[in-house]
């Protein structure tokens, strides 16, 4: 028999009912159960980043998290940044205009660590910015363009 859990979660604003295992990881629980494929999975153990979502405002990697930690609180996605009707964010736009992305399998990840990041830390160096980056995956791009529109971002942002 199933051990099943129900679990309300609210995700890019919109409160989910759903039962899981306890064994489900919260990646699968939003690609397979509430169909948020935005999420992507690489390695599925912790190292690539690919899977990265914010959970009530801080980055977690969807992998190494159980669905049913997440009952009661709020989960970010990649389908959360972009307004409403579809236009994308400010970062999105500047991953766009500094070619940040190739295959675009990591964007997800690098996407909601440096929403993460920024809203933290809104004016940070270069440094900074490279060290946040090191902490994902990506085999395409060689990271100049991700540093150049996270760093982009956040000068606009401060700029207002
Ligand atoms: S899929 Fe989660 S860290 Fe790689
Ligand atoms: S753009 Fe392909 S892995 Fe990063």
């Amino acid at each position: 028999m199933k051990d099943l859990h129900q679990v309300s979660v609210t995700v890019n604003g919109t409160v989910h009912e759903v039962s899981v295992e306890s064994r489900r990881t919260l990646a699968d629980m939003l690609r397979h159960d509430l169909g948020y494929t935005g999420t992507h999975l690489g390695c599925e153990h912790g190292i690539c980043g690919a899977c990265t979502v914010l959970v009530d405002g801080s980055p977690v990697r969807a992998c190494l998290v159980f669905g049913v930690q997440t009952d009661g609180r709020s989960v970010r996605t990649v389908e959360g940044l972009a307004a409403r009707g579809g236009e994308l964010s400010d970062l999105q736009r500047a991953f766009s205009r500094h070619h940040a992305l190739q295959c675009g399998f990591c964007t997800p990840g690098f996407l909601m660590l440096a929403e993460a990041f920024l809203a933290e830390y809104p004016e940070p160096s270069e440094q900074e910015v490279r060290e946040l980056v090191a902490s994902n995956l990506c085999r395409c791009t060689g990271y100049q363009g991700i540093v150049e529109a996270i760093k982009e971002t956040a000068d606009e942002r401060a700029r207002g």
